[in-house]
């Protein structure tokens, strides 16, 4: 593996070798590259999640990280990415971490410069190492994937978690299905694959919550906080209706009392930050294999 851009790159076998890793970083293996290898993480879009624990992998497995702030960087001054990248290349640097806002950035990265590319999360297309730790979060509950009801729920069209997610999930053999708003509801996504938050909450293994992505929305969303929660997010009585043994996930940043009621956040069904915990191992994995894959290290 010499990147790491989109779960439809990858097979069953290669999302549960990732996972097997993630799994033994979790249960504290050791790992650490035997020299000195650059790394950079290039965060066009905000994060807390997903940079703060590939920085915490990185250093875990002994690589040198750069610092790097976009907006303390020439792309201020007008470079591309394509350039940023060269840069960075030319320099010494192995290996990116980046998320910016325009689905498929790779794209016209990937045939034209040699250090790794790791995706952080592209536009509305795809958030590959937020999918690993959604699953091996389930993993870690369940044991397995095959026949799992897993429910997602929110602003689906504009959502790079429920995209990976669903389809690393079916990849696994897990039943995927939708609710939100109908507006919200990918096209690109069987019309089957709806259904109404009353009766999804009632058959499904995993509720995994989404945040309104505001910033990809061209009009304002047409609910208030208040509506938004009542009509689609995981109230305290719906909590009620979830079935024994099913958990609740979100990727976060979570809206408390918006997509759900507050208290469900740190409750007993909650692995939302099991999940945050996982990014971790998720990373560590992801990082191993590409370095070890490329030769970077032994
Ligand atoms: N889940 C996630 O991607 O969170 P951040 O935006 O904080 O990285």
């Amino acid at each position: 593996m010499k990147h790491f851009l989109s779960i439809s790159d990858m097979n069953t076998t290669e999302i549960m070798e990732l996972l097997q890793e993630a799994d033994t970083f979790s249960r504290g293996e050791q790992w650490k590259t035997t020299e000195p290898v650059f790394v950079a993480n290039l965060f066009y879009e905000p994060s807390t999640r997903t940079k703060c624990s590939f920085e915490i992998a990185e250093r875990r497995l002994g690589l040198e990280l750069l610092p790097f702030e976009i907006g303390n960087s020439s792309v201020l001054k007008g470079e591309t990415l394509y350039d940023t990248i060269k840069t960075l290349q030319s320099i010494g640097v192995k290996l990116a971490v980046i998320r910016h806002k325009q689905d498929h950035y790779y794209e016209q990265l990937i045939n034209h410069v040699d250090l790794s590319i790791v995706n952080g999360g592209d536009g509305s297309g795809q958030h590959p190492s937020q999918c690993l730790l959604d699953l091996l979060t389930i993993k870690q509950e369940f044991g397995y994937f095959n026949g799992l009801n897993v429910l997602i729920v929110g602003d689906i069209v504009h959502s790079r978690v429920a995209r990976s997610n669903y389809e690393a999930l079916r990849k696994l053999g897990a039943n995927v299905k939708f609710s939100g708003p109908r507006d919200w509801f990918d096209p690109t996504f069987l019309q089957t694959d709806y259904i109404e938050i009353n009766q999804g909450i009632k058959e499904a293994d995993v509720v995994m919550l989404l945040r309104i992505q505001h910033e990809r929305h061209e009009q304002s969303a047409q609910f208030s906080k208040a509506d938004y929660h009542i009509q689609y997010g995981l109230t305290l009585e719906r909590e009620q209706q979830m079935k024994q043994g099913s958990i609740i996930m979100h990727p976060g940043p979570v809206n408390r009392d918006v997509e759900i009621a507050s208290e469900l956040v740190e409750g007993k069904r909650s692995r939302i930050f099991k999940q945050m915990e996982n990014g971790v191992f998720a990373r560590m994995a992801i990082l191993k294999t590409i370095l070890q894959n490329e030769k970077v290290v032994c």
